[in-house]
């Protein structure tokens, strides 16, 4: 054909410039175009004729994947619409097909849809005139999340999954728990695509994580709203097993004991069993699952009970000591007693050493005058060298309530000679130890500016 393949070679610089102009403005198309997985996605394209010179003879969709080029569809005036790529599916097709309107409709829409659609009409006698779309294809994942059984332990371990399947773009996964752990995430890309992410919660499973309620938190753009998913951890423990229903007052002939085996655990424990160290259950008890139920009491069952709880996890067991009595236990009547007893003797001991601080102080007070008598000022008093601290003293237990030695009251009357020193004579042992529980306070601020490992045994003297 004589015909220039572009308006440029007609000519001037100018002319060619508004041509393109006008020119890219014939095909009309989206540049970018979204669509979900499933549903339907419209590809637009429509051709606006200028000039009625212009005639369009046919009408081309071609689809571009990485290096891969394919026509899709193709409208001819006189052979109608033709698709290429998926025969007689109906899945793609022209909206309406014409030489003006080159929209395509593909739905359902398939991941493998997602590529650079080139929108062609081929005219007369401007030849080829197109538009490009990129279509992108986006995915819903399909979300769950689950606790992952593992037995109680101490080493971190993942306790729960959460899994954001065959999403696009890549899911985002966060976790909201009150507990101690952490938690990692991990991405697969899809041939088609589309990208599962999983995440596990890591934690140390102690047996008070079970049935702890925790969140998985999933956001992905096709999602309206981030999915919370809610897990409830299952650790798996060991039963742990109590006897009840020994009160202690088993006597014979009694017809109402009954022992009772409870056990909590992870799978909770379904399947007990009664025993006794011989081996043997006394013909006298009958056991009903947890229950051991005695009938009448008899010197059989003076023996001790053992309970076995049993869970997939392990089995425990727990004893009962029973003490067969010939007549009813009327301790509790004495218990009674008891407690009045003993409130008794604590009111009288409370006024005995009530008393006997009273005296204390008046005696202090007494020795203070004295002592105000023989002194000028407060008692010069210093501590003995350091050696004979950390040698002699240490090693002892605490001797605040003990008379010094004699050897300690030379080192202490050489360091520094007091007048308190002649007290000590004085100072009766049982006075001692009342003094020591009146005055602890007051000579711990008495002698705040006295070295602190004389404070407890100066108080002594004081
Ligand atoms: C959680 O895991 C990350 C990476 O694995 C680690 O850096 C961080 O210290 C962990 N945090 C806790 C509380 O264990
Ligand atoms: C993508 O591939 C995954 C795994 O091959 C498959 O499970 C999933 O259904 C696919 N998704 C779509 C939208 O084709
Ligand atoms: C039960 O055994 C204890 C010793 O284990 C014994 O003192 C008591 O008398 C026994 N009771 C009966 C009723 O046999």
């Amino acid at each position: 054909m004589g015909a220039p393949r572009s308006p440029c070679a007609l000519g001037s610089l100018l002319c060619c410039c508004l041509l393109s102009v006008v020119l890219a403005q014939r095909v009309n198309v989206q540049d970018e175009v979204t669509g979900y997985v499933g549903q339907e996605v419209t590809l637009p394209c429509t051709f606006t004729n200028a000039s009625p010179d212009v005639k369009v003879s046919q009408v081309t969709w071609v689809k571009e994947t990485g290096t891969k080029k394919q026509n899709v569809a193709v409208y001819h005036p006189v052979h109608g619409p033709s698709y290429l790529i998926e025969k007689g599916t109906g899945r793609i097709r022209f909206r309406a097909p014409s030489l003006q309107d080159a929209t395509l409709v593909i739905a359902p829409l398939h991941m493998s849809d997602e590529g650079i659609y080139t929108c062609e009409f081929a005219t007369y006698p401007l030849g080829n005139e197109d538009g490009v779309t990129s279509l992108t294809i986006l995915a819903k994942p399909t979300n769950f999340a689950e606790a992952l059984e593992v037995k109680a332990g101490n080493t971190e371990v993942p306790v729960a999954a959460c899994t954001s399947a065959n999403g696009k773009p890549a899911a985002h996964i966060t976790w909201q728990s009150g507990l101690n752990g952490n938690f990692t995430v991990s991405e697969v890309t899809n041939t088609n695509g589309t990208v599962t992410v999983t995440s596990h919660y890591v934690m140390v499973p102690t047996k008070e994580a079970n049935e702890q309620r925790i969140f998985c938190h999933i956001d992905q753009k096709t999602l309206v709203q981030p999915e919370a998913l809610l897990v409830t951890l299952s650790i798996l423990y060991p039963p742990e097993v109590v006897i009840h229903g020994y009160d202690n007052n088993w006597y014979l002939n009694r017809d109402d004991a009954v022992l009772t085996c409870s056990a909590t655990g992870n799978p909770p424990p379904t399947d007990f069993s009664w025993t006794t160290p011989s081996g043997q259950l006394p013909n006298t008890v009958a056991v009903k699952g947890e229950r051991l139920v005695v009938r009448n009491v008899d010197a059989s069952v003076n023996t001790t009970f053992i309970c076995h709880a049993t869970n997939r996890v392990g089995r425990v067991s727990s004893e009962q000591v029973i003490f067969v009595r010939d007549k009813p236990n009327t301790e509790g009547a004495g218990t009674t007693g008891g407690i009045i007893g003993g409130l008794i003797a604590a009111i009288v001991a409370l006024a005995v050493v009530a008393t006997g601080i009273l005296i204390c102080r008046q005696q202090r007070n007494n020795r203070r005058e004295e002592e105000e008598e023989d002194l000028e000022g407060p008692p010069a008093y210093k501590p003995p060298p350091p050696s004979q601290m950390t040698e002699e003293r240490e090693p002892d237990a605490p001797r605040y309530h003990e008379l010094p030695t004699m050897e300690e009251r030379e080192a202490v009357s050489n360091a520094a000679p007091s007048p308190e020193d002649g007290y000590l004579d004085q100072v009766n042992p049982i006075y001692d130890a009342l003094a020591f529980a009146a005055t602890e306070e007051e000579a711990a601020s008495a002698a705040l500016a006295t070295d602190k490992a004389f404070i407890m045994s100066r108080a002594m003297y004081v």
